[in-house]
């Protein structure tokens, strides 16, 4: 048995999406089919169109979003149907290498569905990170299924499905923001905001966002940014070194994935501080540093794949802590579309009109 629903595809690099009837198997053991009520619109779905990500196309794209699970298939006792749940592309597998050393957000073996959704005549699609949500429906590992509370807006918890759960987690996981530290944060689109808000959130005195885009600027201090930069005009550098008393940040965060930007975070931190890469960048791009900088600063560079989160223990909790008006999940969603406005929404993306356009269903 199968259903038939409306979903959004990427046809071919740097094709326009267009809506198509996909196909649906019920779920099969350890799966669950969600019905989706809102999905935003993240950079990452634009970098798949691309072939950024990978060739696998046709891809299902979309992939931050909460839903109602429709069905579950054999052995899935976590959820059922009825339940409200954010979807997440980290379903640990708890018997990896990075699972048993007590590290499962660095899981290697992470659990998607295994039987495929395809087009009406049969061609297999690609989930976007191995979700597929600008669909009315989509079938999932039941691990993607993160119970939280029903009384949150499906628009704004899809969003920590992805984005922002990665800005947030990039601050407060990866970077381990601390009470009174300076961060630093480059690029605010939904990533770099997220970032922002997850630093005040930790207590963070002194948050520094650099953009090129003055909007975005004066969106990050509605999120925490404590002071702006607007790295077209100003070396950020040299400011963000000016404003933590010559020194640089503690934290700095890169929320664009750029080589350039990446050496402005390296050089930004204060000696001994942390550098933490979010931005995805794509595959061509070549970093180049000299070596004995990379020794002589000290400190240490990660990168934030997802923020390092872990769904079961940050999805329930933020979603708690913005029910209780203690984060603003709300202000990362600037407009509600539909299936069918998608391409609209990456131009708007693109020239930096939105944090997040969020399908909604
Ligand atoms: N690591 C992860 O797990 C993860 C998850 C989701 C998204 N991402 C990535 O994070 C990045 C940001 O995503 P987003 O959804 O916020 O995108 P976005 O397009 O909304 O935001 C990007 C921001 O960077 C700014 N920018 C562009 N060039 C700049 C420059 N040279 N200097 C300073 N600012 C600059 C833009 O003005 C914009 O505000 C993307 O690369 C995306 O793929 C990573
Ligand atoms: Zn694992
Ligand atoms: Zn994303």
């Amino acid at each position: 048995m199968s259903q038939q629903v409306q979903g959004v595809i990427a046809p071919g690099k740097n094709e326009p999406v267009r809506v198509e009837t996909i196909v649906i198997p019920d779920p099969g053991p350890g799966e669950a089919v969600v019905k989706i009520q809102a999905c935003g619109v993240c950079h990452t779905d634009l970098h798949y169109k691309q072939g950024g990500i990978n060739d696998d196309f046709p891809f299902l794209l979309g992939h931050e979003a909460a839903g109602v699970v429709e069905s579950v298939g054999e052995g899935v006792t976590d959820v059922e149907p009825g339940d409200f749940v954010i979807l997440n592309w980290r379903a640990v597998c708890g018997q990896c290498r990075a699972c048993l050393r007590g590290r499962p957000w660095y899981c290697f073996n992470t659990h998607n569905a295994k039987q495929k959704m395809t087009l009406l005549d049969g061609t297999e699609l690609s989930p976007a990170l191995g979700i597929g949500a600008f669909a009315e429906k989509t079938l999932v590992a039941a691990g993607q299924c993160t119970k939280v509370d029903p009384e949150a807006s499906p628009a704004v918890a899809g969003l920590l499905g992805c984005g922002v759960m990665a800005g947030i987690g990039a601050a407060i996981n990866t970077g381990q923001v601390g009470r009174g530290d300076s961060v630093a944060v480059i690029g605010c689109g939904g990533v770099g905001d997220a970032a922002i808000a997850g630093a005040r959130l930790a207590g963070a005195a002194k948050i520094i966002a650099v953009d090129i885009d003055d909007r975005k600027l004066e969106t990050a201090k509605t999120m925490g940014a404590t002071h702006t930069v607007n790295s077209r005009s100003t070396d950020p550098v040299e400011a963000i070194r000016s404003l933590t008393d010559g020194n640089g940040a503690d934290v700095v965060i890169e929320a664009v994935g750029r080589p350039e930007t990446y050496k402005q975070a390296f050089y930004a931190r204060d000696l001994a501080g942390t550098v933490v890469l979010v931005g995805v960048p794509t595959p061509e791009m070549q970093l180049e540093l000299p070596l004995i900088d990379v020794f002589g600063r000290g400190g240490s560079l990660k990168s934030s794949w997802y923020g390092d989160c872990l769904p079961s223990r940050d999805f329930p909790m933020l979603i708690d802590l913005h029910q209780q008006g203690r984060i603003d999940l709300g202000a990362f969603v600037t407009e509600t579309i539909g299936l069918g406005d998608i391409e609209q929404a990456f131009t708007r993306m693109h020239e930096g009109d939105v944090l997040r356009s969020v399908v909604v269903f």
